[in-house]
């Protein structure tokens, strides 16, 4: 009997110290299960006095429906606190500052790239592509740079095998452009293009440029000039000057370097431009007679003229960008700048 008076005390201090259900499970396990306390007690029954076995077992019995009970009640309990904290947890805090998403922007050389082809378009030009693994042909032999002729040395390039190469300019597609379609033709071409060259503030194994070619009835070096005056004008502000120095390419005669009033001193000399006032900004001439030819273009019918012009150079030009590996580093500080 004492037994059971210590047992009726202790359990509920244990009890009501019960803070989650794990514990509350193996509360019962431990006085209700099949080797529990009361199963112990009742062990007991056998070795008692008959008289009083009846009422002790009574007694042991009361005690499991009370303990039953009351886990009973603190199980009831748990489960509502347990759910309680469940919405607490899955509650959204409105108030808290939301996380931020990065958004890119378009790299600087692919804005520089599209405001260059923009200015084209609305003089009704259209772009036209090619591939950048090239046959020889149309990267050099249609331009009318045969094999072993020292304009090569200037563009060494990347051979794939001894007829197909990384097109070394965007001229090639020149030539493929004028093979498929007949004129009027008045395209730009941007695109990347390789060079055997070593990697250092102005020279880059790939690079990227901009052709431009018009062929049509009648057309003279001065369409020419006139259109690279609105290009110029255009890209780099209304004062801006342009300056023909004859030049020499294989593929254009009269072929010219194109030069424009320095953007920064406007002339007058500065570091940029060498204390010269003008910068070069692009190679341009009227398309050579054998090139027509090479396309089936009669060039007592028709002339045109073809630019191009390289599109790190202009955006290093127009941003003041000191070095052109900082195109290709990709240090998100440097391009954050030209958001
Ligand atoms: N393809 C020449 C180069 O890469 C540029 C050029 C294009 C010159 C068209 C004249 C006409 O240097």
């Amino acid at each position: 009997m004492n037994q059971l008076e210590t047992l009726k005390n202790n359990y509920k201090n244990e009890l009501t110290a019960i803070k989650n259900l794990k514990d509350l499970e193996e509360f019962k396990v431990k006085y209700l299960g099949k080797k529990g306390v009361l199963k112990e007690l009742l062990k007991d029954l056998g070795n008692m006095d008959p008289s009083k076995r009846s009422e002790y077992g009574k007694e042991i019995n009361l005690l499991k429906q009370e303990i039953e009970e009351n886990i009973n009640i603190v199980f009831i309990k748990l489960k509502e606190e347990e759910k309680k904290l469940k919405i607490m947890n899955e509650k959204i805090d409105v108030t808290i500052p939301g996380k931020r998403t990065e958004i890119g922007s378009i790299h600087i050389l692919s804005f520089v790239q599209k405001e260059i082809s923009k200015i084209f378009l609305n003089m009704g030009y259209t772009i036209a592509e090619g591939p950048e693994v090239e046959l020889d042909y149309y990267n050099f032999e249609a331009l009318n740079i045969p094999k072993n002729h020292p304009a090569r040395d200037t563009q060494d390039t990347f051979y794939i095998n001894d007829e197909v190469l990384l097109r070394t300019h965007t001229s090639p597609v020149q030539i493929r452009v004028m093979k498929s379609q007949k004129p009027p033709i008045k395209i730009i071409s941007p695109g990347r293009v390789y060079r055997a060259d070593e990697v250092d503030a102005t020279h880059s194994p790939i690079f990227h440029q901009v052709e431009g070619l018009l062929i049509d009835k009648g057309i003279t070096m001065s369409d020419l000039k006139g259109t690279l005056e609105v290009f110029a004008k255009s890209f780099f502000g209304n004062q801006t000057k342009v300056r023909f120095r004859p030049h020499h390419f294989p593929f254009t005669e009269p072929s010219a370097e194109v030069d424009i009033s320095c953007i920064f001193c406007g002339g007058k000399g500065c570091r940029t431009c060498k204390g010269e006032g003008w910068i070069e900004i692009l190679g341009a001439g009227m398309v050579h007679r054998n090139v027509l030819l090479n396309c089936d273009i009669d060039p007592e019918i028709y002339s045109g003229f073809a630019f191009g012009m390289g599109v790190e150079r202009i955006a290093l030009l127009k941003y003041s960008i000191e070095d052109m590996r900082l195109f290709y580093e990709n240090d998100i500080r440097f391009l954050k700048q030209f958001r």
